[in-house]
């Protein structure tokens, strides 16, 4: 496998967003700490909702019952945890650049489970996984300023690093942010996107779906691919809600500009995905 340079969020960009406080997070996510747009379903709360899109997202990837299995990405372990407790999986390993998400999820001792406080560019497995699932985490491997062609040539490098932990038949499940490429932006919306970028996610871009797929070309067919902005629409509501509920403690663990911008961001992203500047991809892709 050739080296190339990484062209992602470096480790201390990572952490100055999810290093922020696990006290915090625990505040206004769900009780699984799952930190990616829900898959709502009729009558669903925000817990079953990110159940139902865990249960999607491994079911897609083809990796109940799987001996082992990757997640690229793994936050506080929502996934592992379904993967180990629920989906009969071998064994999980779990990649992060999150010291307290790697430190929380350690303390779990989930049964079956590595977590690894690793770049995938840096990850050298002993043996094939059958099959990677990586939600929202995507969206951090292109840092800001790159051009198309450099982006897709970092996305490249993932997936032919997948491509090289799979069997053929193998299945990747991605769960990413898209640009909305068919909105023009207005001065508010760019306001906001700058935002974003220079005070929540330093160094990450969000890619166009577009991107995503040649990026995957050659190495991957694309077995689905659904595009749902209104779920993460309201994923970011409840989040601001529940945020908003619990404002005094947020403060007292994380201080009162960190939850000001969280509460800004929050409430630019229900807007952003609702008039189609943001998409969220959900696909599932099998190695050729
Ligand atoms: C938005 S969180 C999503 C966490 C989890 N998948 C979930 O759904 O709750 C993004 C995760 O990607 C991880 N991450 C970002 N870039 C990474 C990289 N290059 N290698 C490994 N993990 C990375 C972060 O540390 C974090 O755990």
């Amino acid at each position: 496998m050739t080296t190339v340079d990484y062209q992602g969020a470096t480790a201390e960009s990572i952490r100055h967003h999810y290093d922020v406080s696990n006290d915090f997070y625990a505040l206004w996510l769900d009780a699984s700490l799952t930190y990616t747009c829900a898959l709502w379903g009729e009558g669903d709360t925000l817990e079953d909702a990110q159940r139902r899109k865990l249960d999607y997202l491994i079911e897609g990837a083809r990796a109940t019952g799987a001996r082992r299995v990757l997640d690229v990405g793994c936050g506080w372990g929502s996934l592992l945890n379904r993967l180990v407790g629920e989906h009969a999986v071998g064994q999980a390993v779990g990649l992060t650049l999150s010291d307290s998400q790697a430190e929380l999820l350690r303390a779990r001792e989930l049964p079956r489970t590595e977590v690894r406080v690793e770049n995938w560019l840096d990850h050298e497995p002993d043996e094939k996984y059958d099959a990677i699932i990586s939600i929202g985490a995507f969206e951090h491997f292109a840092r800001t300023g790159l051009s198309r062609t450099e982006r897709v040539a970092a996305y490249r490098e993932f997936f032919a690093r997948c491509r090289s932990w799979l069997p053929k038949g193998g299945r990747i499940a991605l769960q990413t942010n898209i640009k909305g490429n068919n909105v023009l932006m207005d001065k508010q919306a760019v306001r906001d996107l700058m935002f974003i970028i220079e005070t929540i996610f330093p160094e990450s871009e969000i890619p166009a779906l577009s991107e995503v797929i040649e990026g995957s070309e050659k190495l991957f067919d694309i077995v689905t691919v659904r595009n749902d902005p209104d779920h993460y629409s309201r994923t970011c509501q409840e989040w601001l809600d529940r945020l908003r509920a619990n404002r005094d403690r947020a403060v007292e663990c994380a201080g009162e500009l960190n939850v000001a911008n969280y509460e800004r961001y929050l409430g630019a992203t229900v807007g952003h995905f609702r008039n189609r500047h943001l998409g969220l991809s959900r696909l599932i892709l099998e190695a050729v």
